[in-house]
C-alpha cells in the first residue's frame, strides 16, 4: 500500500476513502494476530515520541502500546510542565529537537494548529492527538472502524452526534471522515454549541446530508449509531456559560428503553455525567470496545507512515 509513508496526519480531511479503508484493512489484519501473538515486530528498532502538553489517557497511551506492539520503543512527555515548553520553548523548537531522538511524534497540544507547526519545522512524520478544539484525524479513523465492527456495513450510515460540537474536536474530525462514507449527518446540541458554520457549509458543499436540532430524542430515533461527547468545559472562556449548557444531554437505560431500534452508542471517553453507568450493559455500548480498537489503528497508522506497511 504504502500511500501514507512519510506523510503527516493531521487533520480529517486529508484522507481519501481508499486511504481509510487501507488503514482499516491494516489494523483489522493486526487485530487478528493479536489473537495469537503479543508482538507484531515490524517496527523493530524504530522509535516514537509522545509530545502531550495537553491531559490525555486513552491516546498518549494507545499510541505507546500501539509502537509496543510493533517492537518499537517509546519515549514519552507527558505533560508541558515536564519539559522545556516550561520555559518558553516553541513547538517548532521542540519538534525539532524531538527528531533527533525518534522517527516519529505523535503530540497532543492545547492550540488549533500546533501539530501543523510542528510537522512544517521536522522531518518525521507528525501524528496530531489532538490540536485544542481543532482536529483528532487519528480518534476519527478509529471511530469509524468501531461503527464499521459495530453496525456491519459504512453504508447508508446515520449517525447523531451529540454534545459539544463546537470545542469538540473528535467530532470535527468524525464528520470529515463519515463525509467520505457519504454518511447522514444528526448535529446535535445546545445552540450555544453548535457544529462551527464552516464545517457544515463546506460539508453541505460536499453533498452530504446534514441536520442539526437540539432534540436527541428525534435524532436517535432516525440513526444508527450515537456519537456522545463531553462538553468541553476547559475551552469555555466564560464558566457561567459552561454551567448553562452542562448536563445538556443524558444518555441512560431509561432512554435506551425508550428506542425502538437497537442502537450503537459510542463516545471518546472521557465521560461526565453524560453517559449514566446504567447504560454500560446494554448491548450497543460500545464505548468500551471503542478505546481498544484505538490501539490497532494507531498501529496500523504508525506501521504505515514509517513505510513498514
Ligand atoms: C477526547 C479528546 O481529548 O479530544 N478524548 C480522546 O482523545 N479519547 C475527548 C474529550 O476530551 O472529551
Amino acid at each position: 500500500m504504502g500511500s501514507l509513508k512519510g506523510k503527516d496526519i493531521l487533520h480529517g480531511n486529508q484522507f481519501t476513502k481508499k486511504e481509510i479503508e487501507a488503514v482499516m484493512k491494516v489494523a483489522w489484519e493486526f487485530e487478528q494476530q493479536l489473537k495469537k501473538k503479543d508482538v507484531l515486530p515490524l517496527c523493530k528498532g524504530k522509535i516514537l515520541a509522545t509530545l502531550f502538553f495537553e491531559p490525555s489517557t486513552r491516546t498518549r497511551l494507545s499510541f505507546e502500546a500501539a509502537m509496543q506492539r510493533l517492537g518499537g520503543g517509546v519515549i514519552s512527555m507527558a505533560s508541558a510542565d515536564s519539559s522545556s515548553a516550561a520555559k518558553g520553548e516553541t513547538v517548532a523548537d521542540t519538534a525539532r529537537t524531538v527528531e533527533q531522538y525518534a522517527d516519529l511524534i505523535a503530540m497532543r497540544h492545547p492550540r488549533i494548529g500546533s501539530a501543523k507547526e510542528a510537522a512544517d519545522a521536522a522531518n518525521i512524520p507528525v501524528l496530531n492527538g489532538g490540536d485544542g478544539a481543532g482536529q483528532h484525524p487519528t480518534q476519527a479513523i478509529l471511530d469509524v472502524y468501531t461503527m464499521k465492527k459495530e453496525v456491519g456495513s459504512l453504508k447508508n450510515l446515520t449517525v447523531a452526534l451529540v454534545g459539544d460540537l463546537k470545542f469538540g474536536r473528535t467530532v470535527h474530525a468524525l464528520v470529515e471522515v463519515l463525509a467520505q462514507f457519504g454518511a447522514k449527518l444528526y448535529c446535535v446540541s445546545p445552540s450555544l454549541l453548535r457544529m462551527p458554520e464552516e464545517i457544515i457549509t463546506s460539508l453541505r458543499g460536499r453533498g452530504i446530508e446534514i441536520s442539526e436540532t437540539d432534540n436527541l430524542k428525534q435524532a436517535a430515533r432516525a440513526s444508527q449509531v450515537i456519537y456522545m461527547t463531553r462538553i468541553q468545559k476547559e475551552r469555555f472562556q466564560d464558566i457561567a456559560e459552561y454551567e448553562r449548557v452542562k448536563g445538556a444531554y443524558v444518555i441512560n437505560q431509561e432512554f435506551l428503553k425508550g428506542l425502538h431500534q437497537k442502537i450503537t452508542i459510542m463516545h471518546p471517553l472521557p465521560r461526565v455525567d453524560e453517559i449514566n453507568p446504567d447504560a454500560d450493559s446494554y448491548p450497543g455500548a460500545a464505548y468500551f470496545r471503542q478505546m481498544r480498537n484505538g490501539v490497532f489503528i494507531r498501529m496500523a497508522l504508525i506501521a504505515m507512515v514509517l513505510g513498514k506497511r
